[in-house]
């Protein structure tokens, strides 16, 4: 009897374990997620004409995009399919086509960051990097909570 209940507790000691794992994966997704909208928060409003254009901001901006982009493709581990994710099951299902959706992003953002010299290159190259997130929300996120 004592050793089923060892055996009951080092299992539930397991379990918590693996739980705290994906809740720490799926945070790391969130805040790479979060780094994505971070980035593209500044040239967005000088996109619209809310902010005045300041090309160092937006080669910062362009940089985080690429670095999240590479970064992104590891954590979409199967240990982070469940919990507190708006991540859709297909992200985890096509995994080769979720990634080549980053692929495309970050080399959207590497391209636009030569491309980018003054306001108007940068109102030209900006939707091109931009236009790659919709999509794949589209296709692999839970939309939003209609508030
Ligand atoms: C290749 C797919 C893909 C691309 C490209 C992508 N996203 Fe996402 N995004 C996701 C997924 C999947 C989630 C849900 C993550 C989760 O909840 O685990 C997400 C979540 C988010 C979130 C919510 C993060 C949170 O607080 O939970 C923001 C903000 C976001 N994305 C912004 C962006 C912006 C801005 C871009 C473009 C610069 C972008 N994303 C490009 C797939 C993508």
């Amino acid at each position: 009897m004592l050793r089923v209940v060892a055996v009951l507790a080092a299992l539930a000691i397991g379990a918590t374990a693996v739980w705290a794992q994906n809740a720490a994966g799926i945070t790391a997704r969130k805040d790479a997620m979060k780094a994505f909208g971070g980035a593209a928060k500044g040239p967005g409003g000088m996109a619209k004409g809310d902010a005045p254009f300041e090309l160092p901001k937006v080669q910062a901006s362009l940089k985080t995009i690429q670095d999240t982009a590479a970064k992104a493709k590891g954590l979409f581990g199967d240990d982070t399919k469940a919990g507190e994710t708006d991540a859709l099951p297909a992200a985890f299902e096509k995994r080769p086509d979720l990634f080549a959706r980053f692929d495309k992003i970050g080399a959207a953002a590497k391209a636009a960051a030569g491309a980018i010299k003054d306001e108007a290159s940068f109102k030209t190259e900006w939707p091109k990097v931009v236009s790659n997130c919709g999509g794949c929300h589209k296709d692999y996120r839970k939309p939003p909570a209609k508030k």
